[in-house]
């Protein structure tokens, strides 16, 4: 019994810190220098894992320019004397000098097989300006490292490398690569401002199953493309077709996103561990490719082909990874408007899981390591809750400074565990004062939509997680002030509308991969927490990195279509 305790102990403590920092680069190109990290939220602490192949002192910190002036440093390591471990700040290629506020904490330090593993951690937002700040740009990384604990001139072991720390994602060297083509083929663009282009196809036959790595984006017409999504339809849909969306086609129900791309948006790569499933028993498998065509200015004659590529191994990964969608989402008869002249119009749309296992029982653990948030153009701010026996435990995501031209998915600090029983309640908030008509729920851009793309592993059978009020609720209808369709723009009756929609009862539906939709009735929606804030007292310090992290144009977006399908 004893020695199981170190057992479970290095088994538990291994998969926790393999959740708390999902990331890892090598610093160097032989290998000896591997840096791990991971965060909870941008206005806390980053945690970082640095195991280096000696048994002498280790060095690490970030560099305004790749050089020693300027930059932020720590040194340690387990020498005679015990572990030491000390933050210091560099004024020139001499010493660095110990920093006056250390702001590093060691969490453990060790040596095994001839390697050094500091574990430390740091606010991300540090006050200190002797501290480099951390920001969701891509920042330099120094490291240097000698033979004995004696810290003396590094000679040639040191070298920088620039990583994105808080928007990281895997940049694979592609070699011998294979990719899927999903574009559309010389397609004319009507003189409408917005079309919805659908090509229902199936790609050629992989007769085992292969993963897909990442997606890259072809784009033909920079000024006409919005956005692109591709979905896996159910097996039922076995006829391939080239036409407008939502016009009652069958490929319609094809709503299982495996891939998009936004405006501002790049390439996607998924994690090393992790990739999209396609061929082999999904051979048959017909793939919808939606593109949102924006032509404000009507004009005739435009064509394109663009579309996603999608590059896949045989070399299969760990996990396959499934996308989920949550939020809100409206059938026509179910319609409600968020009014004209408010300022702050707040919907919710909410998940319970426990929902989900009447379809896949037992519901794994779901590993969500990327979010997608997606509304239309009123939308200001996206927030994901994260529930767990009706207290809310967290945020899967959020943005505060919600950018319709700027839409990505977003790799999280830290991968976030949906067990079953959990709920998740996506929360949008429209700013429509510069509106004089209400806003309906709609697939235009002018309409609104409020939805979070969960990417998480291992892949379920289910494609949507989703709600929405009831509308038919007596507290909506039995004023006729706060007539579900309210076109005021009284602000009291605006809030009084708002509270009334969010405190009815929500209408929870999941969706299975073959279009098998379960309804539910008794979802609430539950509040939920401030966003944190900044705790830092320096506000210099603090003022400088408040919009740093926030831009980062990569991208993506959505819709989902249930709308024309219903
Ligand atoms: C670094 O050390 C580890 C553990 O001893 C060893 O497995 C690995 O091969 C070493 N790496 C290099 C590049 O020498
Ligand atoms: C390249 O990939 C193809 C298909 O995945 C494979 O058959 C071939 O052996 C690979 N070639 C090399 C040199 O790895
Ligand atoms: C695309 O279609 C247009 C008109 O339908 C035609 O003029 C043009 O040559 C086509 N382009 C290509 C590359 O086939
Ligand atoms: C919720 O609470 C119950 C009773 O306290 C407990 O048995 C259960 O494990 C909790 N669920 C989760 C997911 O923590």
């Amino acid at each position: 019994m004893r020695s199981l305790i170190p057992l479970l102990y290095l088994f538990f403590f291994a998969g926790a810190s393999d959740h708390a920092m999902p990331f890892m680069e090598y610093l160097d190109q032989n290998h000896l220098v591997c840096l791990k990290w991971g965060f909870d939220k941008l206005e806390g602490n980053i945690t970082f894992k640095l195991t280096v192949n000696t048994t002498g002192w280790v060095g690490f910190g970030f560099s305004p320019n790749g050089g020693m002036k300027g930059s932020d440093i720590i040194m340690g390591g387990l020498g005679p004397g015990g572990t030491y471990f000390t933050d210091y700040y560099a004024t020139g290629n001499s010493m660095p000098l110990v920093d006056m506020q250390q702001s590093y904490t060691l969490l453990s330090l060790n040596e095994s097989d001839g390697q050094t593993i500091v574990t430390f951690q740091r606010a991300i937002q540090s006050c200190d300006d002797q501290d480099v700040h951390i920001t969701a740009q891509p920042i330099k990384l120094i490291y240097a490292y000698g033979p004995t604990d004696d810290i003396s001139y590094h000679q040639a072991r040191r070298g920088t490398k620039e990583v994105n720390l808080l928007n990281y994602m895997t940049r694979t060297t592609l070699t011998n690569f294979s990719y899927l083509n999903a574009t559309a083929d010389n397609i004319t663009v009507p003189p409408s401002h917005t079309y919805y282009h659908c090509k229902v196809m199936k790609f050629p036959t992989l007769n085992t199953k292969h993963h897909i790595y990442l997606v890259e984006p072809v784009i033909e017409h920079h000024d006409i493309v919005h956005h692109m999504l591709l979905y896996r339809c159910p097996s039922f849909v076995t006829q391939p077709y080239d036409k407008p969306c939502y016009m009652g086609d069958i490929g319609d129900a094809c709503f299982n996103v495996i891939a998009a791309w936004g405006v501002g948006g790049g390439v996607f790569e998924l994690p090393e561990n992790a990739g999209v499933p396609v061929g082999g028993e999904d051979s048959d498998t017909f793939y919808r490719l939606e593109i949102h065509y924006n032509n404000p200015n009507m004009e005739t004659g435009r064509t394109d082909s663009s579309g996603l590529r999608l590059y896949y191994t045989a070399q299969l990964r760990q996990h396959d990874v499934g996308v989920m969608s949550t939020g809100l989402l409206l059938f026509n008869h179910m319609q409600y408007n968020i009014p004209p002249k408010a300022s702050q119009f707040h919907t919710y749309g909410v998940c319970n899981t426990s929902m989900i296992s009447q379809f896949v029982n037992p519901l794994p653990d779901l590993q969500v390591f990327a979010v997608l948030l997606h509304t239309h153009l009123a939308g200001r701010k996206v927030r994901v809750g994260h529930y767990r026996n009706g207290t809310q435990i967290d945020f899967l995501s959020y943005d505060e400074n919600y950018d319709f031209e700027i839409q990505q998915i977003v790799n999280l600090g830290n991968i976030k565990t949906i067990k079953q029983g959990d709920e998740i309640a996506v929360e949008c908030t429209y700013d429509t004062t510069d509106r004089t008509k209400v806003t309906r729920m709609g697939l235009a851009t002018t309409d609104e939509m409020c939805l979070a793309f969960l990417l998480y592993y291992p892949a379920i059978k289910i494609s949507s997680c989703i709600s929405h009020p009831n509308t038919t609720h007596p507290l909506l209808n039995k004023s006729s002030r706060t007539s579900v369709v309210t076109t005021t723009s009284d602000q009291d009756e605006i809030a009084e509308y708002e509270s009334l929609l969010k405190a009815v009862p929500q209408i929870q539906m999941a969706c299975d991969d073959s279009s098998r939709i379960l309804f539910y009735e008794t979802g609430f929606v539950r509040e939920m927490m401030k966003t944190p804030t900044v705790t830092c007292q320096n506000n210099k310090a603090s003022s400088t990195l408040g919009t740093s992290w926030i831009v980062n144009p990569a991208g993506i977006i959505l819709l989902l279509l249930w709308i024309a399908v219903m």
